[in-house]
């Protein structure tokens, strides 16, 4: 038998001559310094996402200082290269439609470059799932490394935090309640430091979810970004990742079924974002694992609400931390989980809670007996208008908006609403339904957070905070109301949603998880027929673009592109 390959002698370069290939390979990096010596240690790959255009990832430089410390000591070596990095603010038209290009950059350069383990540094909203998906795919030990969450803002003597504070205090804005230069001072407050939006937004979600998936040491996904334990965390990374190299603990013996519902789990007790079931699909998907909807919804209905975090709550994630993190939340929702997952810290995750600091008295995290919202946060909607399922974040949605019909007033685009929401003459009431079409994956494209739609400028004014909402768009983590999301066929593919016309009447069960049009089915069927889609735009034809659009899948399956996985092979959560 052949000895397996590992450090410098990894993924060669073909030039016919193995040895050859080897001996150009070291002729080369030794141009940067290294001795033998260094060359045949463990090779460390360091994903370096740090990009002057990201924020949320300005401490990336520090944190790879101290991965490499952590490989160093365990005798590896560490080496970092570039991938793609995405911001939210940055990447147009949104950083979705790029989610996936990240991640076939991140298998791609994994699996060209000689490492036997990848340390992913992520943390912005897509940076985690594409790290995720691509490390799943490209089948290396790997282990993930967020950047952590910002500390919080102030102004004015309130405490701040982005972005649900940059939701809250634009619409106050909006209503004429703040002046130009309360705006503008806040703008200088909403992001003091480095690291991610320190609510339960995306990237908290996606942190908290992957400590619980197995993939981030415990303790990892809670302490600040300019917080000294976030460097132990990294420290402590690159040590990890030493040991993993020697143990072959691949993505695909972590991320089994039980370890998304695991992960699942933490999504509905914290009350997190609903794009993450878009990115844990996504990354289930790359092992062939199919997230079952009906049976995460199931899993909502004993999982409840515990963290009073914003959006949804009143604390902020360095509150989390000091309340100790994800392992207090994992603590308290012990009995549904499944606690013989291995983790990259070489032990389960039962193992890892058994280690974690004790207990103690905080009111960040609730007990079982005492939540925030008896049901998870999430819940899967079906009906006539969203076949193939909807989400809705009942958590963070008005209570009594959650059983309600109303008249729907339409909006065909982003371009539509933009143009008519402010309008004076728009006719619109506050128990009117509103709907965005042609924006879900491929409307928009790349299915955008354009889901939370702005309370029309003059029902903000009469006072006016939540409506229900309905769109095949995604929502900011950071956002709340009464908004139906993820709507599935969308609008530009010819689903129900794009047969909705301003006037009809929609009906949102929440109890009974469904949405549906009230219209008889021979005018559904006539609008059908009638429906054309729209005509390709000019940009439409060539380069990344004509990929995505030829390629990427509806929201119940991740938004990914279909040549990226793998046949279907389970579900999670097992029924
Ligand atoms: Fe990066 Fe919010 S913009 S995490």
């Amino acid at each position: 038998m052949t000895e397996p390959k590992r450090g410098m002698r990894r993924s060669l370069t073909s030039y016919g001559d193995e040895a050859f290939s080897l001996f150009l390979r070291k002729a080369f990096i030794k141009a940067m310094g290294y001795t033998e010596d260094a060359l045949e240690r463990p090779i460390i790959g360091i994903t370096n996402t740090f990009s002057g255009y990201n924020a949320c990832h300005r401490n990336v430089p520090e944190l790879i200082e101290a991965v490499k410390r952590g490989v160093m000591l365990a005798g590896g070596l560490p080496i970092e290269f570039p991938t793609i990095s995405l911001h939210e603010s940055f990447s147009h038209p949104t950083s979705m439609y790029l989610r996936n290009l990240m991640s076939i950059d991140t298998e791609e350069m994994i699996r060209a470059q000689p490492m036997d383990s990848v340390v992913l540094i992520g943390g912005c909203d897509k940076t985690v799932p594409a790290l995720l998906m691509g490390a799943a795919s490209a089948g290396t030990p790997a282990i993930m490394l967020v950047t952590g969450p910002m500390i919080t803002g102030s102004h004015r003597g309130e405490r701040l935090g982005a972005c649900t504070d940059c939701r809250r205090l634009w619409g106050k804005y909006r209503a004429g309640e703040l002046t130009d230069q309360e705006i503008t001072e806040i703008n200088g407050a909403l992001a003091p430091s480095a690291g991610t939006c320190m609510v339960m937004g995306t990237a908290s979600t996606m942190a908290l979810m992957t400590e619980a998936l197995g993939m981030m040491l415990p303790g990892g996904a809670a302490a600040p970004a300019v917080h000294a334990d976030r460097l132990r965390a990294a420290e402590a990374t690159g040590a990890r990742a030493v040991a993993l190299a020697s143990e072959g603990l691949t993505p695909e013996k972590v991320m089994t079924p039980q370890a998304f519902e695991n992960a699942l789990r933490m999504l509905l007790a914290i009350g997190g974002s609903t794009n993450a079931i878009v990115h844990i699909a996504a990354v289930a998907g790359r092992l062939g694992i199919e997230i079952d909807l009906e049976a995460f919804d199931k899993l909502g209905r004993d999982t409840p609400v515990l963290v009073d975090l914003k959006p949804t709550g009143q604390h902020y994630m360095e509150d989390l931390f000091k309340a100790g993190g994800a392992a207090t939340i994992l603590r308290e929702i012990r009995p549904l989980l499944n606690l013989d997952c291995i983790t990259v810290s070489g032990r389960t995750l039962g193992e890892n809670l058994d280690s974690a600091p004790a207990a103690f008295a905080q009111d960040v995290v609730r007990s079982r007996e005492n939540p925030i919202f008896k049901e998870g946060g999430i819940a899967v909607l079906r009906g006539n208008l969203a076949p193939n399922g909807a989400i809705l974040k009942q958590s963070a949605a008005a209570a009594d908006l959650l059983q309600h019909t109303g008249r729907a007033v339409v909006f065909t685009s982003l371009e539509d609403l933009a143009e008519r929401i402010d309008r004076d003459d728009l006719d619109v009431a506050p128990d009117d339904v509103l709907v965005l079409q042609n924006t879900g994956p491929q409307g928009a494209p790349g299915m955008p957070e354009s889901g939370y739609l702005p309370i029309p400028r003059k029902l903000a004014r009469q006072g006016v905070k939540d409506m229900v909402r309905i769109s095949d768009a995604r929502m900011s983590g950071t956002a709340f109301g009464t908004i139906v999301l993820h709507v599935s066929p969308e609008s530009a593919i010819g689903g129900p949603l794009a047969l909705v016309r301003t006037g009809d009447r929609i009906k949102l069960d929440t109890a009974a998880r469904r949405i549906d049009l009230l219209v008889d089915d021979a005018e559904l069927e006539a609008r059908r027929k009638a429906w054309t889609p729209s005509p390709p735009r000019p940009e439409d034809g060539r380069g990344y673009r004509r990929l995505f659009l030829d390629n990427v899948e509806q929201a119940e399956h991740g938004c990914d592109f279909t040549f990226l996985k793998p046949a279907m092979k389970s579900r999670t959560p097992p029924r």
